[in-house]
């Protein structure tokens, strides 16, 4: 497929590794943001160790050029530009062609990207009777997830990972379809009819008309609505080599098309600790605030080892000092409810459980702060959008950056299929005892 990127590190030196009388050297790598890592590949050749790290707590996958976060600094950048700047001066659409082509856009090649996606934003009407079979409670990810795997069977034309022509044409179909498969699981779950997309509007103004319009009743998309929901889908765009990004890249290494390795990171981003968290948090608060706001109470729980109750929306693998997601969020937050008067009672909950959980040295000492979905929920709320689809509106936000990750792996010198090793611990060779015997 297309060219290759530039994925090179510098010579850090070596380290010697020790092990009873053998003893290896191991070159050390630097990327361009002075992180180091040791290449271990051929560790096991030369000595037949393996590493072992559970979780991947500590293992760089990949080297890779498309976002840069210092989870100590509460450092995120997309291509070099900080998540501040790009919130502050781009749509989500520009910051799509960042990730996917790692430059901002001209204006001549930004109009010719947004006139690409509208160009492709309806579905087959086929596929509309998919939703159909599908139940009325059905999970919006559930359905998100089949939907574009079916888009493999509808657009045969374009799954040819090493035709950069086809790759093309599905990333525009991804990017075009996704918010309209998304809106249609959402009147499938109310029993409306589907509304088609209207190419007039923007790319958020758009998913919100084909969310709450329907054909009796035309709905003025809300301007500060529309803002928002761009701003939170820049600042979901891309989080690196996370869970489903991951997932995208090692489905995506087999040589799978791309809509078959997004519709895997969509199955991976549902997950409560994962993206599922937006929609976890406001069922937390929601149960905070039901049960009389008494917030210590939760706070004293998610302290207790003996309950596996955990504060939903806090904590993160990487940032260990603040989220600057969260932060963006926030002052989104603070402005739209003020702006509304709206007086959430949610939002005074998380509010107080913010305070409580910072001063708390139990998540003080751990460095456990808000996360990126504990203020996204409130926000949605205030839109009138579903709990359920929260993670829904988290997968269109993150798709560019699945999209960029699959491109960049394959444009990779030398790509391998993804294949970790293992410790084993199961039985030894043992002999099969023929079932009358048992
Ligand atoms: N509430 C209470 N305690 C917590 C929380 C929490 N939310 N998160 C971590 N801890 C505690 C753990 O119990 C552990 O304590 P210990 O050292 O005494 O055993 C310590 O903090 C470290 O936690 P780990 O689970 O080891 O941290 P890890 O990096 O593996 O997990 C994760 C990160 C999954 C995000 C975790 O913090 C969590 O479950 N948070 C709640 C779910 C959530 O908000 N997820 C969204 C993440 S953002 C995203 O994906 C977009």
């Amino acid at each position: 497929m297309s060219s290759s990127v530039n994925l090179e590190t510098q010579d850090a030196g070596t380290v010697r590794l020790t092990y009873g009388d053998q003893e290896i050297e191991l070159p050390v790598v630097e990327g361009s943001e002075g992180e180091r890592g040791i290449d271990i590949s051929v560790l096991r050749g030369t000595t037949g160790l393996v590493t072992l790290d559970e979780g991947f707590v500590n293992t760089g996958s990949t080297r890779s050029a498309v976002t840069f976060l210092d989870g100590e600094k509460g450092i995120l950048r997309y291509r070099g530009y900080p998540i501040e700047d790009l919130a502050k001066h781009c749509d989500f659409v520009e910051v799509a062609y960042l990730l996917i082509h790692g430059e901002l856009p001209s204006p001549a090649e930004a109009a010719n990207f947004r006139s690409g996606i509208r160009h492709h934003t309806m579905i087959h009407e086929d596929m509309r009777s998919f939703y159909n079979g599908f139940p009325r409670d059905a999970h919006p990810m559930a359905i998100l997830s089949s939907v574009v795997g079916a888009l493999s069977t509808f657009y045969q034309d374009s799954m040819q990972v090493d035709d950069p022509d086809q790759v093309e044409i599905s990333i525009y179909r991804l990017l075009a379809k996704l918010p309209t498969i998304a809106a249609y699981a959402y009147k499938k779950s109310i029993g409306q009819p589907f509304m088609y997309p209207n190419n007039d509007l923007d790319y958020c103004e758009n998913f919100l008309h084909m969310m709450f319009a329907t054909p009796a009743h035309d709905h003025l998309v809300d301007p500060d609505f529309a803002e928002a929901l761009n701003l939170l889908l820049i600042v979901h765009a891309d989080h690196e080599q996370n869970c489903s990004t991951s997932t995208v890249r090692m489905v995506g290494s087999s040589n799978a098309n791309l809509f078959a390795s997004i519709s895997a990171g969509i199955g991976a981003l549902w997950g409560p600790l994962h993206g599922g968290a937006n929609e976890a948090c406001v069922n937390m608060l929601e149960k905070i605030a039901a049960d009389g706001g008494n917030v210590k109470k939760y706070v004293d729980m998610a302290k207790d080892k003996n309950s596996s109750f955990r504060l939903m929306g806090f904590g993160h693998r990487v940032y260990k000092n603040f989220d600057p997601r969260a932060q963006i969020i926030r002052a989104c937050c603070d402005k739209l409810l003020a702006k509304l008067n709206i007086d959430d009672p949610l939002f005074h909950v998380a509010q107080e459980l913010q305070d409580v959980a910072l001063e708390d040295e139990y998540f003080v000492e751990r460095k456990l702060y808000p996360n990126v979905d504990f203020y996204s929920g409130v926000i949605y709320r205030a839109m009138g959008i579903p709990v359920q689809m929260f993670t829904v509106l988290f997968s269109l936000g993150r798709l560019p950056g699945w999209i960029a990750h699959w491109k960049e792996l394959h444009a990779t010198p030398g790509k391998r299929i993804y294949r970790p090793r293992q410790i084993y611990t199961g039985q030894n060779e043992r002999t099969v005892v023929p079932i009358e015997n048992r």
